[in-house]
């Protein structure tokens, strides 16, 4: 054999590529999303996202235990009210949506880690991540104060884990604060450090309801062309206590994950976010994709970039097809 075949002696057969394989893929680094919505007895599918469905919390039951059976340790969750408004008020109810889905799930699976995305998006009449001035800007230091409302009550609800996910600059810090000063020093954060302004949100809009009425996120998330930028947005959430750091989206920006795992200790997430996984799904329908090898491709590559963990809506798939 000429001295420039051997890289082929590695690739022989499948045992011999397991053995050389620089990046594992196991449920252990897998966190499957949930979309909570209020309600009894309702699981509705969400047609931009072909499998996902929303739940009400009654019925979130057979769904963790399938996941947790899987062997994956946390679900993330994003809750839609029934009624919105200026203010996003229904975000901090004791009794809103997500505090209930957190007691239903803990019920359930009590060893499932519950991580509860925090936002206002979702929550707010118009759409945006925070509370507007009348010219329709994002007030932050305001938006702060409810945010730390609403993380109090997801604490007290028994949430395992919390994530801002607005954008709002010095929110971790101020969070940090408050869950302390509420006995919670032991509760982490999961901070969307560096969070794109990105169309591959698109699907997840449909999902939560959460499209802006007017505008776009642009002056609060990042701008897709920077890398730079990310490694001070993610230094800045370190020094502010953020215990988890993520990346998001993640396929478009491999780049980013890699730079932000050499450049930081801290366990690091990254979101395979809905339109990634709606491209893949319609591609797949339509027999132009092989869904099932894009899927493994897609999450072995996140992981390969450097990601500790994934959050992706493929992660019950992903387990069944790892056998
Ligand atoms: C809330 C939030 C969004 C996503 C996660 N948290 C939407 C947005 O910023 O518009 C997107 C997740 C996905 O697309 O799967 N701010």
């Amino acid at each position: 054999m000429f001295p420039e075949q051997r890289p082929r002696r590695l690739r022989k057969n499948t045992a011999m590529r397991r053995l050389v394989r620089e990046t594992s893929l196991s449920a252990d680094n897998l966190i499957y999303p949930l979309f909570v919505r209020e309600g009894k007895s309702v699981r509705e599918p969400v047609a931009a996202m072909p499998g996902i469905e929303r739940y009400s919390p009654d019925t979130l039951g057979p769904v963790v235990k399938r996941v947790a059976s899987l062997g994956i340790p946390a679900v993330l969750l994003f809750g839609i009210p029934q009624k919105k408004d200026e203010f996003g008020t229904a975000a901090h109810k004791a009794d809103g949506v997500v505090q209930q889905a957190v007691r239903r799930i803990k019920d359930a699976c009590p060893d499932l880690l519950v991580i509860t995305d925090l936002c206002l998006c979702e929550y707010t009449s118009h759409g945006h991540c925070g509370i507007l001035t009348p010219e329709g800007e994002v007030e932050n230091d305001e938006t702060l104060e409810v945010l730390a409302k609403v993380a109090l009550s997801h604490a007290k609800a028994g949430a395992d884990i919390i994530a801002p996910s607005d954008m709002m600059d010095g929110r971790v810090g101020f969070i940090r604060e408050a869950l302390d000063e509420g006995g919670h020093e032991l509760l982490p954060i999961m901070s969307y450090s560096a969070k794109y302004a990105s169309a591959f949100y698109g699907p997840f809009r449909e999902a939560a309801g959460s499209k802006p009425a007017f505008g776009d996120r642009k002056s609060y998330q990042m701008d897709p062309a920077n890398i730079r930028e990310a490694i001070r947005e993610v230094a800045l959430d370190v020094e502010e206590g953020a215990d988890i750091i993520m990346v998001k989206p993640a396929l478009p920006y491999l780049d980013v994950i890699r730079a932000v795992s050499d450049e930081f200790d801290e366990p690091l997430a990254a979101y395979q976010v809905s339109g990634e996984y709606s491209m893949i799904r319609a591609a797949g329908a339509n027999g132009w994709l092989d869904e099932k090898a894009c899927m493994l491709e897609s999450v072995t590559a996140i992981r390969r970039a450097g990601a500790d963990m994934i959050i992706t809506y493929f992660a019950p798939e992903v387990v069944e097809s790892l056998g």
